[in-house]
């Protein structure tokens, strides 16, 4: 939704949702906030609403970031339902005031998702997410001793490809928009940027394996293909990658049923 006038300053009620801490109840709060430049960023906004309630001796609204350029990942919330907000392919600290019409009521609340308990106000935990990168997201060259990148030719289609999955910003938009809380855009991007490049091939097999096993310990849900992962992504990363994961995770069970050993060792072709 675009303001008819993105000039003029324009006034929002703000239903924020209001918890102080992960075991106490959180109920949403209203704030009006008024005389707002559209041109405002949606975190200035909640900036300007700390400022005010800082002045009048009131707790301000725990939110988290950090780049506010669309790159940590760290912003997350829900707006009106939606993670990261109305657009499509940005996150919540690249939406803007504009976006909203003078006077409508905006609703903000944590993502929700039980891998991801709230801590404060807006900001939950997920560092489930770090456990399940933790678990096979790397490779295991020596620092220091990788060799010149463009030394390893790698096809066009392939690293596209892995670039596309590389852009996740482990945001968690994926696992707040599904009604499972599954993972899966997430576990399968980092799974296929890895996988889709020769450096990732020698710990390919047991990276997937790994990596599915410890989302599935740490509740997340199951993916059953309703897409909205990809709806939310701020990097719109495409649910094709889930189906890719798939076949890796048959693959590499399959070839640890014939041989332990092989789960820790390469993997096939993309
Ligand atoms: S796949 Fe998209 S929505 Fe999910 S964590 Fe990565 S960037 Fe965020
Ligand atoms: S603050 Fe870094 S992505 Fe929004």
């Amino acid at each position: 939704m675009v303001a008819e006038n993105t000039t003029q300053p324009i006034s929002l009620t703000l239903r924020v949702w209001r918890q102080a801490g992960p075991n106490e109840p959180g109920a949403f709060v209203e704030y009006r906030s008024a005389n707002l430049n559209p041109a405002m960023s949606f975190l200035e906004m909640l900036d300007v609403v700390n400022d005010e309630l800082t002045i009048k001796g009131e707790e301000p609204i725990a939110f988290a970031h950090d780049c506010r350029e669309g790159i940590c990942g760290t912003c997350s919330c829900t707006i009106n339902g939606k993670p990261h907000g109305p657009g499509t392919g940005i996150a919540t600290c690249q939406l803007y005031v504009r976006s909203f019409r003078d006077g409508d009521v905006v609703t903000v609340e944590p993502f929700r998702a039980r891998a991801f308990p709230v801590i404060k106000d807006l900001i939950t935990d997920r560092s489930a997410f770090d456990k399940i990168q933790a678990a096979g997201g790397f490779i295991t060259a020596r620092t220091g001793s990788a060799p010149d990148a463009n030394a390893t030719p790698v096809p066009k289609p392939d690293a596209d490809l892995a670039m596309d999955a590389a852009s996740c910003i482990s945001c968690g938009a994926c696992v707040a928009a599904c009604k499972n809380a599954s993972a899966m855009l997430f576990v399968a991007a980092k799974v296929s940027h890895l996988g889709l490049l020769p450096q990732g091939q020698a710990e390919r097999d047991r990276r997937v394996l790994a990596m599915v096993r410890t989302m599935d310990e740490l509740g997340f849900g199951n993916c059953t293909n309703y897409y909205e992962c990809s709806a939310a992504c701020p990097k719109l990363i495409s649910h094709d990658f889930i189906a890719r994961m798939n076949r890796d995770y048959l693959k590499a069970m399959f070839r640890s049923s014939l041989s332990p050993e092989s789960a820790s060792g390469a993997g096939g072709g993309a």
